[in-house]
């Protein structure tokens, strides 16, 4: 396996190479420099007290001479050599330098002999400086021709105290690098061991989840990008549990709903097989049978529906309606049911114009009017009519004078499979939860207002505006 794949090992490298990148850069640039400036600033310092030193070489008397070394050796704090500039033999050779006089001659002067400054200052007959290297010591020197002709004046300073001092900063910055080294991989590596272990929770999480195991929650309090990412995973989780439930629920209630007429048909058809059965009995049988069949029909096409709605399918028209004419279409569907069952059923002419599918509101009528024919008493009188409302929208009202809906199941009527207990005819619970999601479908909302005396049904649609009103073929897909 390749090391380099755990971000420990990613981080924990990046940060070495930070600090070795730094380091280096402090070792070849920062480190040279100073030494530079350190040579650059003792030959200033020579420099400076050339000068003073080159006026008060003595002309001739040598007995001056011990005098002067002196006083010049303190004045400019250097060894001070002077040389002779030796004529060469022969016009190929070059000019040589001999020290004649010299501050530190108790050592002796062969090892300033032929002093590669002074030899360039004799060379050029011109003031020279820069380093020179005798044993293992480094020496910053400027030398100048002075008079009497033929003299050279060679100030000399040693650069071993300030050149140790450099040698000791750089040891002390390759320790102070190796140990800043071994701390950026040690926290690099634990940086990312403490995030990857928050990441492998995550991943841990979301493989649960995705098994379908929703019940554990996924937390991660800090604030960072992580934590967010973990709300995010938990805000996931919740949903989804809630999707499962719904759907669980879902489909529990539709097979449910299924059988009952299934086991109820199967009775019958054992009953059926009684050959004793008189010719009534076997019609009632019969009839009773095709009721149950209608109502399996109606169920599965129900589900399907619900089905389309969930997953966005169901195709709908925003067209121009008569909300007026789909009223007193569905009046007239129910009159006879609403005779049968004693309901005075009530058409009030109206006219009003909205924007939806023309199916789809005959669809929401037909559930709003069979209910207020099915779930209240006989002599229960119903009413249908249309009206244009506030806010530029237009609506479909059924009501009734029936006992209305408690409260507490007022809340719940739109939701799938719900029935208010002790209901007079028992349904699927489906009508209203698809005659809400249609409405909204179409833009639309359905309100419900119940009182003991008067349970009222509004389907609100937005009426349709101006330019629709001359081109009234506009059709979405919901
Ligand atoms: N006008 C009403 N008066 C009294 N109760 C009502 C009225 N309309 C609906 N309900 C109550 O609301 C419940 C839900 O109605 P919904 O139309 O969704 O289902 P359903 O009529 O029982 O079955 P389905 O319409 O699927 O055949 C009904 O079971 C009934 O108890
Ligand atoms: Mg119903």
């Amino acid at each position: 396996m390749n090391p380099f794949r755990s971000v420990g090992a990613r981080l924990s490298l990046a940060l070495a190479l930070v600090v070795a990148g730094a380091l280096a850069l402090v070792y070849l640039v920062v480190v040279p420099s100073l030494q530079q400036r350190l040579i650059d600033s003792k030959l200033s310092q020579l420099k400076a007290a050339l000068p003073q030193v080159s006026e008060q070489v003595p002309q001739t008397p040598f007995d001056l001479w011990p005098d002067f070394l002196e006083r010049a050796s303190s004045t400019a704090d250097a060894r001070v050599v002077v040389y002779t500039i030796l004529t060469p033999a022969t016009p190929t050779t070059k000019a040589s330098v001999h020290p004649i006089e010299d501050s530190h001659s108790a050592t002796g002067s062969r090892d300033v002999d032929n002093d590669p400054i002074a030899q360039r200052a004799a060379d050029t007959f011109a003031e020279a400086s820069g380093t020179a290297e005798r044993g293992e010591t480094k020496y910053a020197e400027v030398a100048v021709p002075v008079s009497p002709i033929g003299r050279i004046l060679l100030l000399s300073a040693s650069l071993h105290d300030a050149l140790a001092n450099v040698d000791t900063v750089r040891t002390r910055l390759l320790e102070a690098g190796v140990l800043a080294l071994l701390l950026a991989i040690g926290v690099g590596y634990s940086a990312a061991y403490l995030f990857a272990r928050r990441i492998r929770r995550l991943e841990v999480a979301a493989e649960r989840i995705a098994s379908g195991s929703f019940d554990e929650p996924v937390r991660d309090p800090s604030p960072d990008e992580l934590g967010q990412l973990a709300r995010a995973f938990e805000r996931m989780r919740l949903r989804l549990s809630q999707l499962e439930r719904a759907r669980r629920e879902f489909i529990g209630n539709a097979s449910h709903e299924l059988r009952t007429p299934l086991f109820s048909l199967r009775g019958f058809i054992e009953l059926l097989t009684d050959e004793e059965l008189d010719e009534t009995t076997r019609r009632e049988f019969l009839e009773t049978m095709r009721e149950q069949v209608d109502r399996l029909a109606r169920l599965a096409e129900d589900l399907l529906d619900l089905t389309r709605l969930d997953a966005g399918r169901l195709h709908i028209e925003r067209r121009r309606v008569d909300l007026g004419e789909l009223a007193e279409d569905v009046a007239s569907e129910f009159r006879a049911v609403a005779q049968a069952t004693e309901h005075p059923l009530e058409l009030l002419p109206s006219e009003a114009q909205a924007l939806g599918d023309e199916e789809r509101v005959l669809r929401i009528g037909r559930a709003l009017l069979e209910n207020a024919i099915k779930h209240t008493p006989p002599g229960t009188r119903v009413r249908v009519r249309s009206a244009e409302t506030a806010f530029r929208t237009a609506s479909l009202i059924v009501e009734d004078e029936g006992p209305g809906i408690p409260m507490e199941h007022a809340r719940h009527v739109f939701d799938r499979f719900y029935r208010v207990d002790g209901a007079h005819a028992s349904g699927s619970g489906l009508g209203l939860a698809i005659a809400h999601e249609l409405a909204e479908a179409m833009g639309g909302t359905l309100e419900l207002i119940s009182t003991p005396e008067r349970t009222t049904f509004t389907l609100r649609l937005p009426a349709p505006s101006e330019e629709l009103a001359v081109e009234p073929t506009a059709a979405v897909s919901a």
